[in-house]
């Protein structure tokens, strides 16, 4: 039978370029999708950061030197080809002299409108030159929001797109691509630009998502939750109106996990493994943790884990206003690792110096101590003001560390309240986004952490959740199906 062919189109992919969730789930996507026989080719840009990780990477003789042409100027572009490690799914990656060396991922130069635009383009173009005819395009976030209207304008001209379907995946609508509207000009749409939204032209604007959520066939979004919250002033980021208006067109699918990196019966970043049969190595991890951050150990103090993209989405204000009592006043270690906006390192830092036997911040990026903060912490804290999906709530689940977040989005959808009285339930979920739920929250873990039956009870309620691939795989498959009729 012909596979489903689906073009997967993202700004970062796991294990080439990562920032955050995203990158994770467009690497098992790939892999997953490949797994099911999909016909499944991911395209990203190709950064001067990219760790080939090991791969083979190529470039593809027919795809050199592609010119496009803009407003008043050509880009060229290369496409270089590896696969998916332990998967067969292709991967082509864009390259432009001068748009993506720019040493790091995201920028705020003021090409960055170009340097996604080209992504968008360039895929077709390949597509074009491959002879490959996707059933579906699957974007991702901003950064692949004009593909669809691509489709709809630039590239209607070609048949080979005749039958193509799109989808759009929201993976956190805070981020917009919103750029001023000289850039229509720029990105040669002019003769489109009445089919953009009016409102924003009018007020010299261009938004990438709102061009893709008004263009797409089907939006998707992380988690159930999110897909409701996101029809809300409070969440929907101004996208409110066109996500109701879309409603019947807006499924929420809660992201898996790659149990093949996040378990912690194999895991090769962590020294000691361990499971739910046999929880010693868990202890053992919490000690070498506590050595590496410079912190004692003791078996009966809880430690607290945090790693994050350090941005308000994540909800540290509310840590501004308890974590500083909870240092004075219990014996805790929080460990802490994050990057990204200087005002909450700062906090961090600060916190450290005040109690720097309770707590250690790693200020950067480090897969490895990901991996073992999950390991060894007793709790993981999750306050986020809004969550699409996260999945770090759910590593934990599977390392016996114990979440404390917040009840919204993907949160809300991964981890159960736990009931002391039966016992039942995964986390500590705490529901108004307010210092005093964080300190009930807080609490109520310490409490319960003194009771090492209840606790062992609750981690292992954690560690026998699936959130597998394996899983969540099939609501892809069947909405792909439904889209493509095949
Ligand atoms: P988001 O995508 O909003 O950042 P997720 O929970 O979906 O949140 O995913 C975050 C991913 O990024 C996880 O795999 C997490 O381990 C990783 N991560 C975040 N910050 C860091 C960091 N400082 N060092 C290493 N990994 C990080
Ligand atoms: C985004 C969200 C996060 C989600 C990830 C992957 O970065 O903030 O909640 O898990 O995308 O979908």
């Amino acid at each position: 039978m012909d596979p489903q062919r689906i073009c997967f189109v993202s700004s970062e992919i796991v294990p080439f370029a990562k920032t955050g969730g995203l990158a994770d789930v467009s690497g098992a996507l790939g892999k997953y999708l490949d797994k099911n026989g999909v016909d499944v080719r991911l395209f990203m840009p190709f950064y001067d950061t990219i760790d080939p990780a090991g791969q083979d990477v190529h470039v593809v003789d027919f795809i050199q030197n592609v010119p496009i042409e803009f407003g008043g100027f050509t880009l060229h572009f290369t496409a270089l080809t590896t696969t998916l490690p332990d998967s067969g799914a292709s991967v082509y990656f864009i390259h432009c002299d001068g748009l993506y060396n720019r040493g790091t991922i995201y920028t705020n130069d003021g090409d960055e409108y170009l340097r996604y635009a080209l992504l968008n383009y360039a895929t077709l173009e390949c597509c074009q030159r491959m002879g490959w005819q996707p059933d579906i395009f699957h974007c991702n976030d901003w950064q692949t929001g004009l593909l669809p209207f691509l489709l709809k304008t630039r590239y209607n001209w070609d048949g080979l797109f005749n039958n193509s379907k799109t989808i759009l995946t929201i993976h956190n609508i805070g981020y917009q691509g919103v750029f001023g509207s000289e850039v229509v000009e720029k990105l040669r749409l002019d003769e489109y630009r009445h089919l953009l939204p009016q409102e924003d032209i009018q007020s010299g604007m261009i938004n990438y998502m709102k061009i893709g959520l008004l263009n797409c066939d089907v939006i998707t979004t992380v988690s159930e939750t999110y897909a409701e919250e996101i029809k809300t002033e409070e969440f929907g980021a101004g996208m409110e109106g066109i996500l109701r208006m879309r409603s019947d067109r807006l499924v929420g699918i809660v992201n898996g996990v790659d149990y093949s990196e996040w378990s912690p019966e194999s895991d090769p970043f962590i020294p000691y493994s361990f499971s739910a049969d046999d929880l010693s190595g868990k202890e053992k991890n919490k000690e070498e943790l506590l050595k590496r951050m410079g912190l004692s150990y003791h078996p009966d103090i809880p430690v607290y884990g945090i790693v994050s993209r350090l941005t308000g989405q994540k909800g540290f204000e509310l840590l501004h206003e308890t974590l500083f009592d909870i240092l004075a006043n219990y014996e805790v270690r929080f460990v802490i690792l994050g990057s990204g906006e200087e005002k909450y390192a700062s906090f961090f830092h600060k916190a450290q110096h005040h109690f720097p036997s309770k707590l250690c911040f790693y200020d950067g990026y480090s897969v490895e101590l990901s991996h073992l903060i999950e390991a060894g912490s007793d709790c993981f804290v999750m306050p986020s003001r809004y969550e699409p999906c996260g999945l770090n709530q759910i590593y934990s689940l599977k390392y016996g560390t114990v979440p404390i977040v917040r009840k919204t989005g993907g949160l809300a959808d991964t981890v159960q309240f736990y009931e002391w009285e039966t016992q039942n339930g995964t986390g500590f979920v705490f529901d108004d986004f307010s210092a005093q739920g964080l300190r009930w929250a807080f609490n109520y873990s310490y409490e319960t952490y003194q009771n090492k039956d209840a606790w062992r009870k609750l981690m292992l309620n954690g560690m026998a959740q699936n959130f597998s691939w394996d899983v969540q795989i099939e609501k892809y498959l069947m909405l792909y199906r439904g889209l493509s009729g095949k």
